[in-house]
């Protein structure tokens, strides 16, 4: 009888944190922001693949993947040759004043993803989520000549002064920093587990489109509206998919009223939930354009406002960035699209990165799914690929973040990197690159943490 090797486990080699992390977290709470978050004590000193080593010598498995970013993991071979090439040609010029073949080749490449036929799309490149969205929400004035913006509530757009005023996931995001944008209106986010405005699971999303029709009629004249901007699924906020009748409704109501629909996609897209963009879950609906960050470039720097040509009317001089579209970080897009897309196989992963993100992530959601049973408070298991939240109630119902908390430590103290969301909601965003096997350790990790909170 052939007995099948152990799969990878964490190792952990002191108690948390290690001695050599005490020291680098204490000296980074003399020296840094005072607005740097910690959540657990965690110094990475090098990574592979799925699992990260601290510098203490303790290898972990990664849950979160920098939120949402690490699409390939860490030090993925492909996508480090990428930047070693690139690196040793030439790192800056300037892609405001001078083209530069490795960004053009990466916009010909990312509009094919949301191209219909007939259609064209342009593409402006920047350095963070933030950038993209300031750079569409700026797009969408500018073309439409209106100015005011609708945001929804739960929402994360970024920290800059145009993005927190989109914010509506905290207030700490906002408190003591305006005055914000003017012109800005949030509205629900149709949230199928906490449905808001009274509705139901299946109600919501029409509740809401009434909501901002009621809003037209009152408070904000629809002429004056440039954009409805919203994350497909909505990620900080609590990995929040919308019921599958709402974003078609939105596009009818833009439409309606020649509003630009911004999709935000910095973390859901790049193939995260299965598909390109978590928008083509639905069909038929197509925004005007999308921001894209995050899981773009395996974590090097780099995003990307797309908009349909017919929207990309600003005129030459108008906006640019001076690294945004750098040529290392596009070097790098370029490896991680070969494997989001297939065309670069990674082992173990099926045809595809995208693949793999739909395959493993259902496998993810079945096996939590199938989890709800023994721990009851794992209210809601709820996502589309490898964007999966995991929401923790109380026995009333209502949202448990104390419990959360909890669960997220002692997930971490057995060698499970995870990140919180929301109010009481762990995000399982890992790697892309996650095999079943490596899922399969990483829930048996969370049964075992879970079970400890009993
Ligand atoms: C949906 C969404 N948009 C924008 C941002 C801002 O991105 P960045 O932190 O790169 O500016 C984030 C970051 O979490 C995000 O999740």
């Amino acid at each position: 009888m052939t007995t099948l090797p152990k799969p990878r486990q964490p190792e952990l080699k002191t108690s948390l944190p290690g001695p050599k992390t005490a020291v680098i977290m204490e000296r980074d709470s003399q020296h840094l922001s005072t607005s740097y978050m910690r959540p657990y004590p965690f110094v990475p000193d090098h990574g592979e693949g799925v699992w990260l080593t601290d510098v203490d010598g303790n290898t972990m498995l990664d849950f979160f993947a920098g939120i949402a970013v690490s699409t390939t993991g860490h030090a993925h071979p492909h996508v480090v040759r990428a930047v070693q090439e690139q690196i040793t040609k030439f790192t800056h010029v300037c892609l405001t004043d001078y083209p530069q073949e490795i960004t053009t080749s990466l916009a010909e490449r990312m509009v094919k993803h949301v191209e219909r036929p007939g259609e064209k799309w342009r593409v402006f490149f920047g350095n963070s989520g933030a950038e993209a969205v300031e750079a569409a929400v700026k797009l969408a004035r500018n073309h439409t000549g209106r100015s005011h913006i609708i945001s929804t509530i739960g929402s994360f757009h970024g920290r800059t002064y145009g993005a927190i005023t989109l914010t509506g996931s905290k207030t700490k995001y906002k408190r003591g920093f305006g005055p914000l944008l003017p012109n800005v209106s949030h509205v629900p986010y149709p949230n199928p587990f906490r449905p808001p405005l009274g509705a139901t699971a299946e109600t919501c999303g029409q509740a809401v489109i009434d909501h901002i029709e009621g809003l037209f009629q009152t408070i904000i004249p629809a002429d004056e509206v440039a954009a409805i901007i919203i994350e497909p699924m909505q990620g900080e906020g609590g990995y929040i998919v919308p019921p599958a009748d709402f974003l078609p409704k939105l596009r009818a109501l833009c439409d309606r009223y020649g509003i630009m629909l911004i999709f935000d996609e910095v973390q859901a897209g790049m193939g995260r939930s299965g598909k390109m963009y978590s928008f083509q879950h639905f069909d038929g609906v197509q925004p005007d354009i999308v921001t894209v960050a995050k899981g773009i470039a395996s974590g090097m720097p780099i995003s990307a406002m797309l908009a349909k040509e017919s929207v990309m009317t600003w005129p030459v001089g108008s906006h640019g960035s001076t690294y945004g579209g750098n040529p290392v970080a596009a070097a790098a897009a370029h490896a991680t699209l070969d494997l989001l897309e297939g065309a670069v196989k990674h082992p173990g992963c099926g045809d595809s990165l995208m693949e793999n993100a739909a395959q493993v992530g259902e496998f993810i959601m079945a096996e939590l799914r199938g989890m709800q049973a023994e721990f009851p408070f794992l209210g809601d298991v709820r996502g589309a690929g490898m964007f999966i939240g995991l929401e923790f109630v109380k026995p009333d119902g209502s949202p448990d973040g104390k419990l959360r908390d909890r669960a997220s430590m002692a997930m971490f103290g057995r060698g499970l990197l995870n990140l919180d969301c929301g109010e009481a909601v762990i995000r399982i965003s890992p790697p892309l690159i996650l095999t079943r096997e490596e899922a399969a350790t990483g829930l048996e990790i969370m049964r075992d943490a879970l079970r400890a909170l009993k």
